[in-house]
């Protein structure tokens, strides 16, 4: 099956200055990161607060510009093509945690569904109606009676199912889902979940699903990359790297949530790493300083190895 997106080395470090200019401190958000997500599959990037996942969304959608690296989006190198972003803008959308900051609260449900059509020139005023009506009916708000109403008259879920059709409007291929269901009350985050899983299934909707949360990934994701301090740290089918995690990392997010069925979905979990202060952070593995494995093969830095036909572990103990 073709690639529908393809990351290839990508870098990005943030450099802090001290007041005085001199001392600097280097945060490697994104380190050498490769991955690639298929025609209608759901890739889960997972790892904690801070680990880099909205910054590689950002990087993607090229609202930020990468160091080093390339990006592929339907078979086609996009990382040098400053002045032609349109193609993935447009085939490639994304939801955000916060459903405000996509929707303007003084639009109406229609406008805001709308406006990305007009953003891209799409149809004329009524084809524009007519395709918002069948997002909003795509994400199950087809009433009229919603259409018309403004973003606070809706719950927190509807608000993020706006988002979702605004989303969806433009029939992109890719949709990244940057922790869609966080913000959001428990009870109402198996409903996201479902339609995102309905969306991918039925129109066969790619997904990049972006969560600290590893039983809404599991809910619905194909594959997984496990994130830690900007690195992939294992990566393959996610039932099998949820059911037999060989780094220890995986481990650890794995027993933070103690029992992975869907019952945990109803829990709410937000761990945060220690962001490592100093370049001292980067020297080695990782997560050596947290690791109950650490040998002292680990001061030097793992790379991803292959360890079966799709999985890939960063680790030189690489646990049973
Ligand atoms: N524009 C920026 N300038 C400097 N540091 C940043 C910037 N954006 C993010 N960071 C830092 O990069 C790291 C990763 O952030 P982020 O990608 O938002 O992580 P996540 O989405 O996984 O929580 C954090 O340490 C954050 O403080
Ligand atoms: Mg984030």
């Amino acid at each position: 099956m073709q690639d529908i997106l393809s990351v290839k080395n990508l870098k990005k470090y943030f450099v802090k200055k001290g007041f005085t200019g001199a001392s600097k401190e280097i945060t490697r958000v994104a380190d050498d990161i490769s991955f690639s997500i298929k025609n209608a599959e759901t890739f889960v990037l997972a790892g904690e607060s801070g680990s880099g996942k909205t910054t590689i969304a950002r990087l993607i959608l090229r609202a930020l510009e990468p160091d080093s690296g390339t990006i592929s989006f339907d078979g086609q190198d996009i990382t040098n093509q400053k002045d032609d972003l349109k193609k993935i803008r447009l085939g490639c959308q994304m939801v955000h945690q916060d459903p405000y900051a996509s929707i303007n609260p003084r639009m109406t449900i229609l406008d805001i569904v709308k406006e990305p059509l007009e953003i891209h020139n799409i149809g004329n005023k009524e084809e524009r109606s007519r395709l918002a009506m069948v997002a909003l009916g795509q994400v199950k708000l087809e009433s009229d009676d919603i259409a018309s109403k403004y973003p606070h008259m809706l719950s927190g879920g509807q608000r993020q199912r706006v988002a979702i059709a605004r989303a969806i409007v433009t029939n992109p291929k890719l949709v990244i889902a940057d922790e869609p269901v966080s913000m959001l009350d428990v009870s109402v985050r198996i409903g996201i979940l479902e339609l995102i899983k309905e969306l991918q299934e039925k129109h066969g909707i790619s997904f990049l699903y972006i969560t600290h949360d590893l039983s809404t990934a599991r809910y619905i994701g194909h594959r997984i990359a496990i994130l830690y301090l900007g690195k992939i740290v294992e990566t393959g089918p996610i039932n099998e790297v949820l059911s037999s995690p060989r780094h220890p990392y995986t481990q650890a997010l794995i027993d933070s949530i103690s029992e992975p069925d869907p019952d945990n979905l109803h829990r709410d979990k937000k761990i945060r790493i220690n962001e490592p202060s100093n370049a001292d952070a980067y020297q080695g593995c990782r997560f050596r300083p947290r690791c109950p494995y650490a040998i002292e093969k680990c001061k030097q830095e793992p790379e991803l190895e292959k360890v079966s036909e799709q999985r890939q572990v960063a680790c030189f103990v690489k646990i049973d």
